[in-house]
């Protein structure tokens, strides 16, 4: 860190981000939120011991993250907590929102409303795990923002796990993939499905290995960018601005974001897998 990083630290208020997932896919998240938010503080917490959430019922879900939401939020003090999980998020924000009233929350919902509006074909697909496929948050945002287009809503039972092993450094098979992705694929009447949004964080992680298997190009949508820019304006509420700097000439840009990367599995990590956690500025442990 240079001279001129430390003094722009010691004089501004820098936040603690606590970014959340049940694995490896909130990455996707914190990445753009660590590009826009170079200077703040990090934690990055992955509930591996329990993975997959989309495999688990809604009450244990529940009865989970808030357990370990009152623990690491009482442990870390976070200036602001991302829920960097779709199956989470459509689920337990409103419990997570009444049982921490003074943290702000930014959840990760499915990213239904900008594929409508950006849809040609009006035939977009919604690829999430069975849980947040099944949730009725998911068929609301469906009615309201998606009235006019033909929905399908695909439920990978695997493709979080398969990204979970790419991430892990083990090879994964391009069958088992396009297993998960191939109902979201649509042909009827001379339309073809144009939009799927990625409505589990995990996916971004394979989004090379869908584009490459997909049988005709379609927009793959991430709401990771929006998502940080969500974070960077309730900061900006909360009283964290970057003062005094234009977003651009911040001392802190082109400075690697860091932080700590926490597993609730008592699971050793392997090399591949610490390695990337540095290259993105997170060292695994508290
Ligand atoms: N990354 C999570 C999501 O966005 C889910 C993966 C899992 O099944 O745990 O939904």
């Amino acid at each position: 860190m240079s001279g001129w990083q430390k003094v722009y630290d010691q004089l501004m208020i820098v936040p603690t981000i606590l970014v959340f997932d049940s694995g490896l896919g909130g990455l996707t998240v914190y990445g753009e939120i660590a590009a826009l938010r170079p200077q703040a503080h990090y934690f990055y917490l992955a509930d591996d011991a329990v993975f997959p959430y989309g495999a688990l019922p809604a009450e244990a879900l529940v009865e989970r993250v808030n357990g370990l939401m009152d623990h690491w939020i009482a442990v870390l003090k976070p200036d602001i907590v991302v829920i960097a999980c779709n199956t989470a998020s459509t689920l337990v924000l409103p419990h997570l929102r009444a049982r921490h009233p003074h943290v702000p929350f930014v959840g990760t919902v499915p990213a239904i409303k900008p594929a409508a509006v950006q849809s040609r074909s009006h035939m977009i697909s919604v690829l999430a795990t069975p849980a947040t496929v099944a949730r009725d948050y998911t068929h609301d945002l469906i009615r309201e923002h998606a009235a006019h287009c033909e929905v399908q809503l695909v439920g990978a039972p695997n493709l979080a796990s398969l990204a979970e092993r790419v991430m892990h450094g083990e090879k994964v098979n391009d069958a088992d993939i396009f297993a998960e992705i191939a109902l979201c694929f649509v042909e009827r009447n001379g339309k073809r499905t144009d939009h799927i949004v990625l409505a589990c964080t995990h996916y971004p992680l394979l989004l090379a290995h869908v584009q490459r298997l997909a049988p005709w190009p379609v927009q793959w949508v991430d709401p990771a960018p929006a998502i940080a820019r969500r974070v960077d304006h309730v900061l900006n509420q909360t009283g964290f601005v970057q003062a005094g700097f234009a977003q651009e000439e911040a001392p802190g840009i082109g400075r690697q974001a860091s932080g700590r990367a926490l597993f609730t599995s008592d699971k050793v990590q392997e090399a591949v897998l610490i390695a990337a956690l540095a290259q993105i500025g997170l060292k695994v442990g508290p």
